[in-house]
């Protein structure tokens, strides 16, 4: 097993963060079109020395492990970052201890940034969402929910 699949397998035993936020400021939801995996972004901010920065965020994902290790790791790295410092982390950062992703789980990294970019660029919230979770409205497209797919590699 490579150091990278092991840091998987721990992130996994207990990953971090994971579900909805009722109280969340923004969301964004992706979807791979390598794969069709998708996966959910929440995020809370605060106010720190006069900046909005990020508080908590948490996903949900139908992705594979590798994104829900990365999301789960992204999760914790994004605590107190100003909107600036997030949009500019990529993948690889968003990763952190994880390490380095191999060539074919590169989009997985890549999902967990596009759910972040859709959520920092202000997915709305809806009070009272139609449905509970991401799975059921995978089931329900004609749902309000909007997925925004990530280009092509
Ligand atoms: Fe699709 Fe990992 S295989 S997100």
């Amino acid at each position: 097993m490579s150091d990278f699949e092991e840091n998987v397998r721990k992130a996994l035993s207990s990953p971090q963060n994971q579900g909805e936020m009722p109280d969340a400021d923004s969301v964004g939801t992706v979807g791979s079109p390598d794969c069709g995996d998708m996966l959910r972004m929440w995020l809370k901010f605060t106010e720190k020395d006069g900046k909005k920065v990020i508080d908590r965020a948490t996903f949900q994902s139908f992705g594979c492990q590798t994104a829900i290790a990365v999301a789960s790791m992204a999760t914790e790295l994004l605590k107190g970052k100003t909107i600036e410092q997030a949009r500019a982390m990529s993948a690889e950062e968003l990763s952190g201890d994880l390490g380095a992703l191999p060539p074919m789980k590169i989009h997985c990294g890549q999902l967990v940034e596009g759910a972040l970019r859709s959520a920092l660029d202000g997915g709305a919230v809806e009070t009272k969402p139609a449905v509970s979770t991401l799975s059921d409205e995978m089931k329900q497209p004609a749902g309000k929910v909007k997925i925004n797919f990530l280009p092509p590699n």
